[in-house]
């Protein structure tokens, strides 16, 4: 089954708890939440502070994607935070491994991203250790951008590469999936999908989610 992940990057900020709850209602598995520090992208979004609010108010699984330099230095205080799942960049640790390990040894779900240019290759070592792969659909930094289609192609590389090793990995994508381009990601074999425009500029969540479902 496909998973909706809404970025609330495009959400009201000012009421985010209860952009979450419309969400959660709405049918969203997940709750995207962007974490961007002005190095590793040229934006920047929040941290721990909104994590933790939100974890007092929502019981939603949250999907925690961080693009910071050295996530290392931060990992411990997202999962303290509230985080359910964390997903740091391949490009921006050099110690892949320790990343792994601070998010196992608390329980939580381990995921890496590669950006477009990455090859799909390069998370291959980690492969049997994550319980989710995000192929970024678009240079991460911000919302309302169209979706790469080359990326959808390592999409397609990573699933057989999973399904010839027999793991249960997810596949997530992020960037410029709406309804239109969620088919060809499932088609490529995309589980997970990421949408923030396409989810929060409609006043019906519900409607939104389930045409990209
Ligand atoms: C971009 C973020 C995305 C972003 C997606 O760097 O990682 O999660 O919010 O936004 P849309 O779905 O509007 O492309
Ligand atoms: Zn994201």
């Amino acid at each position: 089954m496909v998973k909706i992940s809404p970025s609330v990057l495009s959400a009201d900020f000012a009421i985010l708890g209860a952009e979450v709850e419309d969400i959660k209602k709405a049918g969203a598995e997940m709750a995207h939440l962007d974490v961007m520090d002005g190095m590793f992208v040229t934006n920047m979004s929040f941290g721990f502070p909104i994590i933790a609010s939100l974890r007092k108010v929502t019981d939603m699984f949250l999907d925690v994607h961080l693009m910071i330099e050295k996530p290392e230095r931060y990992i411990e205080r997202f999962l303290d935070s509230g985080a359910d799942l964390i997903t740091f960049h391949l490009e921006a640790t050099d110690d892949v491994d320790a990343c792994i390990e601070m998010i196992k040894n608390r329980g939580k779900k381990v995921s890496i991203s590669v950006k477009p240019n990455t090859p799909i290759e390069a998370v291959y070592p980690y492969l049997e250790k994550c319980d989710m792969i995000l192929v970024m659909t678009v240079e991460p930094g911000y919302g309302g951008q169209a979706l790469i289609p080359f990326c959808l192609d390592k999409v397609k590389t990573l699933r057989e590469e999973i399904t010839k090793r027999g793991l249960n990995v997810d596949i997530q994508v992020d960037g410029g999936i709406n309804e239109e381009t969620a088919k060809d990601a499932i088609a490529a074999g995309a589980n997970v999908l990421v949408a923030g425009s396409a989810v929060f500029k409609y006043q019906d969540r519900k409607a939104a989610i389930d045409a990209l479902r």
